[in-house]
């Protein structure tokens, strides 16, 4: 029996190349955008309890600048994943519509988990606006995060493991089960969330340099954002080699001649280490400015972009080796569409550029928290 579903009759309506680049470009932000939740949440708790213990106000107020910002950041890390979403459905329908079914119930968590996880990070705002730690309610939110990453790891290696498919579906036809035997799932999702320090870390230390903020937060921020995007650099660092040491010989076979695996490996490998620097020299010193902090953020993006290509060659090769070919797809393309969805992300971009300039020049909030 065929591992995979027959093919879509429809062909799919842009190049190959096309559809795969938006998916990469998309997939970055996304990736970046679930970075600077994570890490946020764990520099919201951190700086939250040493300003507690410390009674330091100023570690406080960086921790609620770092904690204002997340529901917005949540509303990047959906928008922003919708359209790799898309792409990958068009792109790798066979594959990972069967093995969203085979999780389904676990897949539909999402969306319930997601409001959660919303809830929860407003009432870490509400904790703070009413004078109170907002351990608890930031503690609960990083772990529906994580737990959320963690269904989506799930999904995105079962996708390439046709093979399992048969016995998942007779031990629980309604998606109960969640996907066991594979040595990547847990280390992929291990490697998004490590990212959580780096990007964090770098968030961090742009905020810092916002000019309405006092000394004593711009120090607080840079501090921590500083060590925790050298943590996340190292961690992110040894989960990659680790990722690549644990595919199957075939597929590292076919890694070894891949072009796209190698740039995309050693992008991501130099700007990490990068950031590492710049987070190291940014803690030490204590002092940074705008270009610094944009400097990191765009290292970051670069890293995150690195490994997201590296990534999808090893999605490509794994699904060859079982007989699926993305690039043999086949394909009918509607320029007209096409052009007008180009035209329409330019448009979007120039959009988001206004809104960030009027964002830029409004009167700036109050970050600070009295203890
Ligand atoms: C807090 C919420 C979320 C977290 C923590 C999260 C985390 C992750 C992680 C860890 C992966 C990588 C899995 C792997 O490669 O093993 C991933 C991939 C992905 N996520 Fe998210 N995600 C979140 C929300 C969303 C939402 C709401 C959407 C879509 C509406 C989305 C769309 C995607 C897509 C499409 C991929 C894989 C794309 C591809 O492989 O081409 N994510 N996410």
């Amino acid at each position: 029996m065929a591992p995979f579903p027959h093919l879509d009759p429809i062909p799919i309506p842009a190049p190959v190349w096309l559809m795969k680049a938006l998916s990469l470009i998309t997939l970055a932000l996304h990736f970046s955008a679930v970075m600077i939740v994570v890490g946020s949440l764990l520099l919201v708790l951190c700086l939250n309890a040493t300003g507690r213990r410390r009674r330091s106000e100023a570690h406080l107020s960086a921790s609620y600048t770092l904690a204002k910002r997340l529901p917005v950041i949540m509303t990047w890390v959906i928008n922003l994943g919708v359209p790799p979403l898309l792409f990958a459905q068009v792109l790798y329908g066979p594959a990972i519509y069967s093995s969203s079914v085979l999780i389904g119930v676990l897949w539909f968590s999402v969306i319930p988990l997601l409001m959660l996880a919303y809830w929860l990070m407003y009432r870490t705002v509400a904790a703070f606006d009413a004078k109170r730690s907002p351990a608890w309610q930031a503690f609960f939110a990083l772990l529906v995060v994580l737990g959320i990453g963690q269904i989506y790891a799930m999904n995105m290696t079962l996708m390439l493991r046709p093979e399992a498919w048969q016995a998942m579906y007779k031990a629980s036809p309604l998606g109960l089960k969640a996907p066991t035997g594979d040595p990547t799932t847990t280390l992929r999702w291990l490697f998004v969330m490590a990212g959580g320090p780096l990007f964090g870390g770098v968030w961090a230390l742009l905020l810092s340099n916002m000019a309405y903020l006092t000394p004593g937060v711009q120090a607080a921020l840079r501090r921590v954002g500083g060590w925790s995007a050298l943590l996340g650099a190292a961690l992110q660092g040894v989960l990659a080699l680790r990722i690549v040491h644990a595919q199957p010989k075939v597929v590292g076979e076919a890694l070894a001649g891949n072009t796209l695996f190698t740039v995309g490996g050693y992008a991501f490998l130099v700007t990490a280490a990068l950031v590492a620097l710049l987070g190291a020299f940014q803690a030490l010193r204590g002092r940074g400015n705008v270009v610094i902090g944009t400097a990191g953020l765009l290292l970051a993006f670069v890293a995150n972009a690195g490994s997201v290509v590296a990534r999808d060659a090893i999605r490509d090769a794994t699904l060859k080796a079982k007989g699926f070919d993305v690039w043999n797809r086949v394909e009918s393309s509607n320029w007209s569409v096409v052009d007008l969805f180009l035209l329409l992300f330019v448009v979007m971009l120039g959009t988001v550029y206004w809104l960030l300039s009027v964002m830029r020049k409004a009167t700036p909030p109050s970050e600070q928290v009295t203890l």
